[in-house]
């Protein structure tokens, strides 16, 4: 690890993100800054201000479609959302996720649905959640040339099975199993790994156990890099607010104002004025 990560991180600004610089940041100890997006504004928001990897997580149902969980998206939503960031981005790597039930059935179908993802959406790589039970369907997608980024700890599209959203591996007997799902899935040839909502001290280690960067969601600081939803850190999802989401803006309120007050001056007849006629 770099003994100025300050330096050094210079050195990443302004180049396209790929695989290969995500690893480079790991070995310098430049951490890594992720957020996601659903939508071409702010993709291209996001992509501006120099953040490394976008990504279309599946929370777009939460996010965009008012859901509880990210169980019923499909193909069709990832492909039309990521087509959508995709042409908002220059520089950030761009991730999709793959929908629940879209790569565990079978490893062919899962490779087709990657295969979907890059050609027909742009995305430059996919992410999938889970370690052992995916482990062999990750090695097929990345021999052919799909990069995989993993997600491990809390696995929202298994909320059925976990029942909360509470953290995980909180006993040895999860963590051991994560321990060995994140050594599995470096094996198996993943980029990545995001690790959600377990204990720092976890995820400090599993991050100095395998090669490839680990990207943390309430991981703690001991990871590679962080991620968060956009929407989550601007204050414009406020229906869920996990101790980990640090609020940047108040972006929420600021549109409410904004949209009464427009309200207001169509019901005044203030708008619009002269100038803003023909
Ligand atoms: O779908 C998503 O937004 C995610 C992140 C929370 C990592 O998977």
């Amino acid at each position: 690890m770099s003994q100025h990560p300050e330096e050094t991180a210079g050195s990443f600004v302004g180049r396209k993100v790929t695989t290969n610089r995500l690893s480079e940041m790991k070995a310098a100890g430049v951490p890594i800054a992720a957020l996601t997006a659903y939508d071409y504004t702010m993709a291209q928001l996001v992509d501006a201000a120099g953040v490394d990897v976008i990504l279309v997580g599946d929370s777009v149902s939460t996010v965009m479609q008012g859901l509880e969980t990210t169980v019923t998206v499909t193909m069709e939503h990832m492909l039309y959302h990521t087509t959508l960031v995709r042409r908002g981005v220059e520089r950030a790597l761009v991730v999709a996720d793959l929908p629940f039930m879209s790569y565990q059935v079978r490893p062919d179908e899962a490779l087709r649905n990657a295969g979907r993802m890059v050609k027909e959406a742009g995305a430059e790589a996919v992410k999938l959640e889970g370690g052992q039970v995916i482990a062999d369907t990750v090695k097929r997608i990345v021999d052919v040339g799909i990069p995989v980024m993993g997600h491990l700890g809390l696995t929202p599209q298994s909320i059925h099975k976990f029942g909360t959203y509470q953290v995980r591996a909180r006993d040895e007997r999860e963590a051991d199993e994560l321990r060995r799902d994140a050594k599995l899935l470096e094996e198996a040839g993943v980029f990545s790994i995001v690790l959600e909502k377990v204990p720092a001290r976890l995820a400090a280690e599993v991050t100095e156990s395998v090669s490839v960067p680990v990207i943390g969601i309430g991981a703690g600081g001991g990871c590679d890099g962080q991620i968060l939803v956009s929407q989550d850190m601007l204050g414009i999802c406020t229906r869920f607010s996990p101790r980990f989401v640090r609020r940047y803006a108040d972006l929420g309120e600021e549109m409410q104002r904004a949209f009464e007050r427009y309200a207001g001056d169509v019901r005044a007849r203030e708008f619009p004025s002269p100038d803003e006629s023909y």
